[in-house]
């Protein structure tokens, strides 16, 4: 192979690559309604792993963990849509019996979240509350795709526009609740003791 050939494609290629570097990374979401989606999907996969805990007496202090995550995660979203995408679509929509409802179904999933995080540990009680709120999650997301978001989509909203807002403020929530706690010692000791 000629040198020169070789050197113009070694040349070439490194110009490719600083072009792709100083391009700027692409949202991570293309939409309001993806990025909210996917919240869904992550939490769905954690209610199935809490399930598959509880069916192979997984440890408490794993299943405590895990269901104040759920928890917390499932507060962030129900705020960031009640901050943020509720408004916009109501006022796009002009339907105030749909997000009337949403935010019904909202205040019902947070009764749950709070007698779940004032649990002092996993126990049946706890495996039940998650099931609970597992439940009112599916139902209240299965009506969010088919009737908010399917209506959203079609409306003048900038669903777009409304990524970096959505962002921004999901980790403004996550910040301020800060990192879950370790599964305490006591709880940790208390079933090595059972096991
Ligand atoms: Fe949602
Ligand atoms: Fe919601």
């Amino acid at each position: 192979m000629p040198r020169v050939a070789h050197s113009t494609r070694i040349v070439a290629a490194w110009l490719h690559q600083k072009d792709n570097m100083a391009k700027p990374l692409p949202p991570a979401y293309e939409d309001a309604l993806l990025l909210l989606d996917a919240d869904h999907k992550l939490v769905k996969k954690m209610f199935i792993e809490y399930t598959g805990l509880v069916e192979d007496d997984g440890p408490a202090a794993a299943r405590q963990q895990l269901a104040l995550k759920i928890c917390q995660d499932i507060a962030v979203h129900a705020q960031i849509e009640e901050e943020i995408f509720y408004p916009a679509v109501r006022d796009a929509l002009g339907d105030d019996g749909l997000i009337d409802h949403a935010e019904q179904e909202h205040a019902q999933a947070k009764e749950k979240i709070a007698q779940i995080q004032a649990m002092r540990g996993a126990d049946a009680k706890m495996d039940a509350a998650v099931k609970e709120l597992a439940a009112l999650i599916d139902e209240h997301v299965l009506e969010e795709r088919e009737q908010v978001f399917l209506q959203a989509q079609y409306a003048d909203l900038d669903l777009r526009g409304m990524v970096p807002q959505l962002v921004e403020r999901k980790k403004q929530l996550q910040a301020e609740a800060g990192p879950l706690k370790e599964p305490t010692k006591k709880a940790t000791r208390a079933k090595q003791e059972a096991a």
